[in-house]
């Protein structure tokens, strides 16, 4: 028995490889850009973790997530213990998706219109009535297309550019710009459904703002730092609402405005971790969670020994 990783992105999961192997978890990587299954055979035993990620067609992996949701609805049924199951994809590829299950849980997110079709999209951004106001694709990634529009002609003008990729699933987003009170936004890290550390990620370079150690941009200044002792109400919150939806690893992201009202518009469940950041402060993700999949792999074999 071992952990299978559901993964498309060798260089985000290498840092997890190597921390099982530290922790001497046997694991093997399913690398599910592409390939076959079939749903009539038993799957494998083991614990299985799904990280596929919702930028996934940025690294040419396209349909990545379709086969990882239908080989998750394939572990579910088959009992298989499943971290970050079906509901995680569903949720990692769609932000519409995400922000109904936070407002279910009392998390404030920003005023967001959802919209397919020229005309819903100007529409929607002209009953925000405000701007500027960020434009972006329902199912993102790191930052990918997410812009901020000065007003209406500006999106007029983006929508009818041939260069503007349009979003996957055919869904826009129009939402309130929450201008951060310090360039930053901090984002929230749970592992094995409890809440690990904060980070505080500086803004000032512009929305594409992947932490994972491969994304670090060589800048003087540091971009990732921990917050020791986060202590919010929103924790509790977003820690209710995994659960609530089975997920047990993700990283919430928060952006406080000038009145210190922090608005939730993002929920990663195919998370990295920064390596530097962490080392500063004595913690690693990676390391929590090879242990956690190492723990959860050890009930399993304890129940059928
Ligand atoms: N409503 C918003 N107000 C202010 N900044 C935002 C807003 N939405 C996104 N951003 C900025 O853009 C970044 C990327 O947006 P996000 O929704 O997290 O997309 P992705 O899923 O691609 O990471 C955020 O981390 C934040 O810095
Ligand atoms: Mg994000």
């Amino acid at each position: 028995m071992r952990v299978h990783v559901l993964h498309e992105n060798d260089v985000w999961s290498a840092p997890l490889f190597e921390a099982l192997k530290r922790r001497g978890v046997p694991f093997e990587s399913w690398h599910l850009a592409e390939g076959r299954f079939d749903p009539l055979a038993e799957p494998p035993h083991g614990v299985f973790y799904n990280r596929m990620s919702a930028s996934s067609h940025t690294r040419g992996h396209r349909f990545g997530p379709e086969l990882t949701r239908h080989i998750l609805s394939w572990l579910e049924a088959n009992g298989r213990r499943v971290v970050n199951g079906r509901r995680a994809v569903e949720l990692e590829v769609s932000k519409l998706e995400q922000l109904a299950a936070l407002a279910a849980y009392g998390v404030p997110a920003p005023r967001t219109l959802g919209a397919v079709g020229r005309e819903a999209t100007l529409a929607a951004a002209r009953s925000l009535g405000k701007t500027p106001f960020i434009l972006k694709p329902n199912r993102g990634g790191a930052g990918k297309g997410v812009q901020l529009i000065e007003d209406l002609d500006r999106l007029a003008a983006v929508l009818d550019d041939p260069e503007t990729e349009a979003p996957l699933d055919g869904l826009w987003l129009v939402q309130d710009y929450v201008r951060p009170s310090d360039a930053s936004i901090t984002r929230c890290e749970f592992v094995g459904g409890q809440f690990l550390y904060a980070v505080r990620v500086d803004t000032s370079d512009g929305f594409e703002l992947c932490p994972a150690d491969a994304c670090a941009l060589p800048s003087g200044r540091e971009k990732f730092e921990i917050v020791e002792d986060f202590d919010d109400p929103l924790v509790a919150r977003y820690g209710r609402m995994l659960a609530a939806h089975g997920i047990e690893v993700a990283g919430l992201e928060f952006v406080r405005d000038a009145s210190g009202q922090a608005f939730t518009y993002d929920i990663n469940t195919n998370t990295n971790y920064n390596a530097a950041a962490e080392a500063r402060v004595g913690v690693s993700g990676m390391d929590r969670l090879a242990l956690f999949l190492g723990g959860e792999l050890e009930k399993l074999r304890r129940a059928a020994a």
